[in-house]
């Protein structure tokens, strides 16, 4: 592989410490465990990551997907796994991304963003292309383009609805249509699609459900093809401004009702739902963002909320703290409904110190709880896994990996959702070290 010729002073962060990539494809069956795992917990916990192939890529978001798998039976770790998402990409670096009759080749996926499963079909995302089918050792199956129907992007936040089974999600583009709605069947079948009219090609990382509803982020961090040759031609844009738009789910462009808010920018909300004629939304608030590596992102989320009030016609916003956070989660059960509990990543002064805690939500009491990592220690997004059968939404374990620099190497942690800073319950030492990634899951057997 060939290494980056950058001078060491100017390696942009995503190629430094435990952001830089991984080299090795590796199976290991023989993991050493501090405590005890819960042997409720029968699954494998997936996470995704950008992991350059090359040793190098011109922004975070930019490298091959790198997926990094544990699996948990009977309260011992079976394996832990790492494998590359095997894309036209990642085999053909040089091909072309979009055709000379300016067709898009959705084909040609980093992969490298999230990872969930859905009608029994494990999905290794990426908001600007197709989905890639992977199985349940990690290994690629190839691209999933739900028999042939789906004609955009995926993002790689779809929602998977905890009453219907139905997967809701959107692809945005930066050319025409630039946003496009899609409803998936519990069964997996596409059953609707919808171009959305928006102002322009919006970078669209994120969305929110409801019982009833989507909303759409119209945001002010779009395209502009004359930054191309910095690898991510994304800008913040004064003059974009700032929108939601409420949708029902089985609702046309016609249907969308747009609230103006003020200009930020969210990757992720942490959830939404309904509470009469409001909608209510949680999210991960950046005042302003930038994508230029020469600032690291500039200043860092915080968890706001949104309250879109339909009868009066306008969103009042509040802020739900001033520490900085991201990868805000919470359980699968409460998605698009009403939570008590959230889950974030603590963020330092900007996005190379992500992780440096891990916070627990509660938002009906307004309270919260951190857990604290040891010196140096930075963790990945707080993954909730519930205790099978439990009634109550924080009764599970939360799942991520935790780098230590002391040892250069990474533990997947499991820390009990109800004892939240207490010391985690078990940690899985790995032989190697996990680079920081982005989004997860926990797939349980029996779901
Ligand atoms: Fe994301």
């Amino acid at each position: 592989m060939s290494q980056s010729a950058t001078p060491a002073e100017k390696t942009p962060f995503h190629l430094k410490g435990n952001f830089a990539p991984v080299f090795d494809e590796r199976t290991e069956l023989d993991l050493q465990v501090t405590g005890a795992i819960p042997p409720q917990l029968e699954g494998r916990f997936f996470r995704n990551g950008a992991n350059p192939q090359s040793g190098w890529s011109p922004h975070w978001f930019l490298g091959n997907g790198m997926l990094h798998g544990v699996e948990l039976r009977g309260g011992r770790a079976t394996w832990y796994r790492n494998r590359y998402v095997r894309t036209p990409l990642l085999d053909d670096p040089e091909g072309a991304r979009i055709s000379p009759e300016g067709e898009i080749d959705h084909t040609r996926s980093c992969a490298n963003t999230h990872v969930i499963r859905h009608a029994g079909r494990i999905l290794a995302l990426e908001e600007g292309s197709f989905p890639f089918e992977v199985d349940e050792n990690l290994e690629t199956v190839g691209v999933h383009d739900f028999g042939s129907k789906l004609h955009s992007a995926m993002t790689a936040h779809p929602r998977t609805c905890p009453e219907t089974g139905e997967l809701l999600f959107f692809g945005y583009s930066a050319l025409p249509p630039y946003l496009v709605y899609h409803r998936v069947a519990a069964d997996g079948t596409l059953v609707q699609s919808e171009e959305i009219e928006v102002k322009g090609p919006t970078m669209m990382h994120d969305w929110n459900i409801t019982r009833n509803h989507v909303v759409f982020m119209d945001l002010p961090m779009v395209f502009d093809l004359s930054l191309l040759a910095s690898g991510m031609p994304i800008r913040w844009d004064d003059d974009y401004g700032a929108r939601l738009g409420v949708m029902p789910r089985n609702g046309t462009n016609d249907d969308v009702e747009w609230y103006e808010i003020d200009p930020c920018y969210v990757f992720h909300p942490m959830n939404s739902y309904e509470d009469g004629d409001r909608i209510v939304l949680d999210v991960a608030r950046f005042a302003k963002l930038s994508m230029s590596l020469a600032d690291d992102g500039g200043a860092p989320a915080v968890l706001h909320r949104w309250i879109i009030d339909r009868a009066a016609g306008k969103v009042i916003e509040q802020p739900l703290d001033d520490r900085p956070g991201e990868f805000p989660r919470v359980h699968d059960r409460v998605i698009g409904l009403k939570h008590r509990f959230g889950y974030m990543a603590g963020v330092g002064s900007d996005l190379s110190a992500l992780g440096t805690s891990l916070r627990k939500y509660d938002v009906e009491r307004d309270s919260s709880w951190t857990h604290e990592l040891g010196a140096g220690c930075q963790a990945g997004e707080p993954v909730f896994a519930p205790n099978p059968g439990a009634a109550a939404e924080d009764e599970g374990w939360i799942l991520t990996f935790v780098y230590d620099p002391a040892t250069d190497k990474s533990d997947l942690v499991i820390i009990d959702a109800q004892e939240f800073d207490k010391p985690p319950v078990a940690r899985i030492h790995l032989p190697t070290r996990v680079p920081f990634g982005f989004h997860g899951s926990w797939l349980p057997d029996d779901a």
